[in-house]
């Protein structure tokens, strides 16, 4: 990906279509049946988490220098020992399976050719052998549950899939409440009622690529990684998702995780201060400071507001960062905050619903060009060089 010299129209002409991050979201509600397009776009309860997210990053802005060479600039990066070529990756999100064909692989595989990580997440529906193989750059995400016993096998397997870093989301004691995937008719298990099976035949591109191929294999889909075995099926009627005593996770089960896992370990979903140095205490590499996209709680301050704070503690793990992210600015913002890498969610999977691994190695284009683009109008060479920039913060206005 050598975003300085990159073709923005490049790619599929439906995934060159688009300009930047954002025109995937529009596209997708094309093509994507209602229940699945809200479930990626949405939030829970009333958006306010997602939308301070998008908000804090409208709320800052640099003030550029000029007159500086900046022909060789670079925004390659070091993070927990590994080499990438920008600062950003793909963050974990469950379901892309049904949401685009062969979803988890073609962002793994998409993220792999660009050099960079995809987060593989722990509710996802592809056996987490075959992402890691198409996609070796990934890492996985696991949804552990407060059991003892539950862990100790999935880490294993984690491990024997070749992964080399383990992330476990702390941020889903209980499910967020998502009030508008619901009333577009998604649910998990998904139930097939006549409002479903009219979603689907009125979208006919997404039900043949993502059900229908291979004999229908799509409805036939599971839980895959939720666990050491395959878990549920995603259509049921009857079914309840067993996701354990997610509510009784508590720092000894991570650090009970600690030990059995000898690979780098990071923990997402932080916001506090207090809990960012829980988590270096409790033998983390890296935290990611997340508000699950403003899918969780609905009453958090902004993950941005959060990495400030965070940032200011001075801990040596790795800073990671997500919610919000829609350009190369933004981006920027993060590091500039104290982020040594951030990852994207929603713009990815929406990418790849619209356009497969063309569309999700477009986002990715868009976004490097984005970062070199600004980088250059910052007049910063290197990402280290950001310190230099100034970052200042609108006022609040009151509504
Ligand atoms: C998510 N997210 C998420 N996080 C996680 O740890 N495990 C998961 O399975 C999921 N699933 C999931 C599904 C979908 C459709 C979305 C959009 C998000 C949260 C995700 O990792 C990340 O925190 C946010 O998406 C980041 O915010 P933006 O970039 O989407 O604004």
């Amino acid at each position: 990906m050598h975003a300085k010299t990159v073709d923005r129209q490049a790619g599929s002409s439906l995934a060159g279509r688009a300009l930047n991050l954002l025109d995937f979201e529009r596209r997708a509600g094309k093509v994507l049946p209602p229940a699945l397009h809200h479930y990626v776009a949405s939030y829970s309860e009333d958006g306010e988490s997602h939308r301070r997210n998008l908000r804090s990053f409208r709320m800052r802005a640099f003030v550029p220098r000029v007159m500086v060479d900046v022909s060789q600039r670079s925004a390659a990066t070091s993070l927990m020992g590994a080499h990438y070529p920008y600062p950003f990756g793909i963050a974990p999100m469950g379901f892309c399976r049904l949401v685009a064909a062969d979803g988890d692989v073609v962002l793994a595989r998409a993220a792999a050719k660009a050099g960079l990580p995809c987060i593989l997440s722990g509710a996802s529906l592809t056996p987490m052998e075959a992402v890691r193989t198409a996609g070796p750059t990934s890492w996985f995400q696991a949804y552990i549950p407060g059991e003892d016993d539950r862990i100790g096998a999935l880490v294993d397997r984690v491990e024997a899939a070749g992964f080399d870093t383990l992330v476990i989301t702390a941020d889903t004691a209980v499910f967020g409440q998502h009030e508008v995937a619901a009333r577009h008719g998604f649910r998990s298990p998904v139930t097939f009622g006549p409002a479903m099976a009219w979603q689907g035949l009125s979208h006919p591109r997404w039900l043949w690529q993502v059900l229908g191929r291979d004999g229908f294999a799509g409805t036939r889909l599971r839980f895959e990684n939720a666990d050491a075995t395959p878990g549920p099926p995603v259509f049921s009627s009857t079914l309840v998702r067993d996701i354990g005593r997610r509510d009784a996770l508590s720092w000894r089960h991570f650090e009970q995780v600690r030990r059995r896992w000898s690979g780098k370990l990071v923990v997402k979903g932080i916001m506090a201060p207090a809990d960012a140095a829980i988590a270096q205490a409790s033998g983390a590499d890296g935290i990611i400071v997340s508000s699950h996209g403003g899918r969780q709680i609905d009453c958090a301050v902004s993950g941005l507001d959060a990495l400030e704070a965070i940032a200011a503690k001075g801990l040596s793990l790795a800073l990671m960062y997500d919610g919000g992210i829609r350009r190369g600015s933004d981006v920027l913002k993060a590091v500039r905050l104290g982020a040594d890498f951030v990852f994207v969610g929603r713009p990815m999977l929406q990418a790849a619903a619209v356009a497969g691994e063309d569309g999700v190695a477009h986002a990715l284009t868009l976004l490097a060009h984005e970062v070199s683009t600004t980088m250059g109008l910052l007049g910063v060479n290197t990402l280290a060089e950001l310190k230099e920039i100034s970052l200042e913060r609108d006022q609040e206005r009151p509504a």
